[in-house]
């Protein structure tokens, strides 16, 4: 009899150390892919150098990454950091033209670009985009009390952008899609230089992003924001179409990081409401 009680009771406890294994992965399942960021396969996942998550920017861009100094802060910058942080490694930043985040990205010399950059299906062609972190509207810097009054007035003047962003591949379009004609746009290095070029007089308007369009106005005197944005847009992180398990990961911690308010924290540092 007490030979039989001791199997059942080994029995038992078999069964429930393996219910206890089932339910502990079901815990530790993301939602979205089954691979939190703190599992083991977050030390074994591959980037550009060994221990460190590499992201690609254009510190250009206040308040998502500008330079204080010789360092590289905002949203993006810290937010990064975060996602480093959860998943062991140590983030270094590499700050390059606009255009030339996403060949760096694809030929995997970097691991991520993150540089408030728009989600389009053009860019989808050459990279992987994470889930959406923030929403960007294009605003129009014009001069106050200067000859454009609303988005009506834009045909046939000279509009200043940052080259290579979504700013300039709306604005240069042809008529028929909503744009103004290559002719018209002319894509400055930065959104700075295309300012500077609207406060001294060779363009009329400057097409930007809302955030940075608020902070070069704030910067600059006589100059504002009409009250109608061009259009709005989702801003993501890109990954080489070749590590998708790195874009898994940074996804996951990325969706971590929103469900526990810490993105939102970053955001509010640098952006205060209206
Ligand atoms: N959202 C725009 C785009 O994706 C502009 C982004 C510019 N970012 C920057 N860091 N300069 O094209």
């Amino acid at each position: 009899m007490k030979k039989i009680t001791a199997i059942i009771m080994a029995v038992v406890m078999i069964a429930a150390a393996f219910a206890g294994c089932g339910s502990n992965k079901t815990d530790s399942a993301n939602k979205n892919t089954g691979k939190k960021t703190t599992d083991a396969t977050v030390s074994e996942v591959k980037t550009a150098t060994k221990g460190k998550l590499t992201m690609v920017t254009n510190a250009e861009f206040p308040p998502y990454e500008y330079k204080e100094g010789d360092k590289i802060i905002g949203i993006d910058a810290e937010v990064a950091d975060l996602i480093a942080k959860k998943l062991g490694l140590e983030l270094e930043i590499a700050d390059v033209d606009f255009d030339s985040i996403i060949p760096g990205v694809q030929t995997g010399k970097y691991d991520m670009g993150m540089a408030g950059m728009t989600v389009t299906d053009e860019r989808k062609q050459k990279v992987n985009f994470s889930d959406s972190y923030a929403t960007g509207v294009q605003s129009i810097i014009v001069k106050d009390g200067g000859s454009i009054k609303s988005i009506d007035d834009l045909k046939g003047k000279k509009i200043g952008t940052q080259q290579g962003t979504t700013g300039y591949i709306y604005a240069s379009d042809t008529p028929e899609n909503g744009g103004y004609g290559e002719k018209n746009v002319i894509g400055y290095q930065n959104g700075a230089l295309a300012v500077e070029a609207l406060k001294s007089g060779k363009i009329d308007c400057v097409i930007i992003d809302n955030e940075p369009a608020k902070a070069y106005v704030a910067a600059t005197t006589g100059l504002k924001i009409l009250d109608t944005p061009y259009t709005k847009e989702q801003y993501a992180i890109c990954f080489s179409k070749d590590n998708s398990e790195l874009q898994t990961l940074v996804n996951n911690a990325l969706n971590e990081l929103k469900d526990s308010g810490e993105l939102q924290k970053v955001v509010d540092k640098y952006i205060k409401a209206d």
